[in-house]
């Protein structure tokens, strides 16, 4: 490790996305090998893998100011690195370390902040993703325990996980029937699919999660029944300022490049102190695009922060975290496109940067909610009485 633990954030999130991403990037981009463990190892090495776990529980107690910063240094490299320590840090420990009972919080949260566990999130279903609150894995109490049945779909980090947040329906129909419960992956009945395949995030595992009868103490729910998916909300909430992140870092990446591709043709740029208008007229249509592009990642990493700062700030955050994912995304999937344009990979199409920036951006207008939802929940937060 070249840098301490005990050196400032920002080194420490630099050298971790140079030293450990960076190399690993063209591995994770085709896929088929899994590293997941290794890099929440070295990110809690380093001082980052519990960047919102409280210091208490072994955690950095770092804000999401600087969860953003980090999952952006680490998109830039490799986004499906980015989905892996966003998810961990983010969604699977986060809603139980602000939720959670003492006793949960000191068995579980020290292993994820040093790395020894992976968490993963388990909400959506084969018949639920958008309409989180119709989901149908039952939760029913036997004595000391909890039996859970059912199955849940698209779970990131699925199958590599040792620990899984899992939504499940504990009462009637709808969101207060939901309780929340932290499930080991090695007990028995949960049973994880090989992983799913994707358009991109390749190097990402995505994964089914069957729950056989499997059996809960109720120590492991999180809060009284019937919370469980205020719980999932609250937690998404900031999850998605991580996937807004997320977006930011592979637009940054899919901008570096275009930056690369033409510093390497020479474009033909007017002489600096030559700006008039005439000058202005023959910026190259290709070069004047790449300015635009630094314009969009400007404003997805402006809105990023906003709503991390927010958050730090301990005020609602809601409305301005899903306005920030959807902005970040759908930026990240304009300025991805543009690079591949810029570029134009031709016979290393598959591999090339711009090429996985774009199949890779797809996924963050879709997952931790998609845009629809992000405008009901705008939406909704607007109209509010
Ligand atoms: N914080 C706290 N509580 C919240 C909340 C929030 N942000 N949003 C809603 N709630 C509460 C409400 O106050 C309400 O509580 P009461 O019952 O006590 O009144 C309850 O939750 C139900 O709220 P709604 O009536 O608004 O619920 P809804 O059924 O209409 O759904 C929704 C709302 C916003 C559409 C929600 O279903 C949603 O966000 N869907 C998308 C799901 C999603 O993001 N899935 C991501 C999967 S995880 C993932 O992708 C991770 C990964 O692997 C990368």
């Amino acid at each position: 490790m070249s840098v301490s633990v005990e050196a400032p954030l920002a080194e420490r999130i630099a050298a971790y996305a140079t030293e450990v991403v960076r190399p690993l990037a063209p591995v994770m981009a085709r896929g088929g090998e899994r590293h997941a463990r290794r890099l929440i190892a070295e990110a809690a090495r380093r001082g980052l893998a519990g960047l919102l776990t409280p210091a208490t529980y072994g955690g950095q107690e770092a804000g999401h100011v600087a969860f953003a910063q980090a999952v952006e240094a680490v998109a830039r490299e490799c986004a499906s690195s980015a989905v892996i320590y966003d998810v961990h840090v983010s969604v699977a420990s986060e809603p139980f370390a602000m939720l959670g009972d003492e006793e949960q919080k000191r068995r579980y949260l020290p292993r994820l902040a040093s790395g020894e566990w992976l968490g993963a999130f388990a909400l959506s279903e084969p018949g639920s993703g958008s309409d989180a609150a119709s989901l149908r894995t039952r939760a029913v109490r036997d004595g000391d325990d909890y039996v859970l049945d059912g199955t849940k779909m698209w779970i990131t980090n699925g199958g590599e996980a040792d620990l899984y947040l899992v939504l499940a329906r504990t009462g009637g129909p709808g969101a207060r029937g939901i309780s929340a419960f932290l499930v080991e992956a090695a007990w028995p009945g949960v049973r994880p699919s090989r992983p799913l395949r994707k358009l991109g995030l390749r190097g990402s595992s995505t994964a089914e999660l069957v729950l056989e009868s499997v059996r809960v103490p109720v120590a492991n729910r999180i809060g009284p029944e019937g919370t469980g998916f205020r719980l999932a909300m609250a937690g998404l909430d900031s999850g998605r300022i991580g996937i807004s992140a997320q977006a930011t870092g592979i637009a940054q990446g899919a901008l570096d490049a275009a930056v690369e591709q033409l510093r390497g043709l020479g474009a033909d740029l007017p002489e600096p102190g030559l700006l008039d208008e005439a000058a202005a007229a023959r910026l190259p249509a290709a070069a004047a695009r790449l300015a635009d592009m630094a314009v969009q990642v400007a404003a997805a990493r402006a809105v990023t922060m906003h709503a991390a700062a927010l958050a730090d700030a301990g005020g609602p955050f809601t409305r301005d975290a899903a306005i920030a994912k959807l902005v970040s995304t759908d930026i990240c999937v304009a300025v991805a496109h543009a690079a591949v344009e810029i570029c134009a990979p031709a016979s290393d199409a598959d591999a090339h940067p711009a090429a996985v920036r774009l199949r890779d951006a797809k996924a963050c207008q879709i997952y931790e909610g998609t845009n629809q939802i992000q405008r009901v929940v705008i939406a909704r937060e607007l109209l509010r009485a």
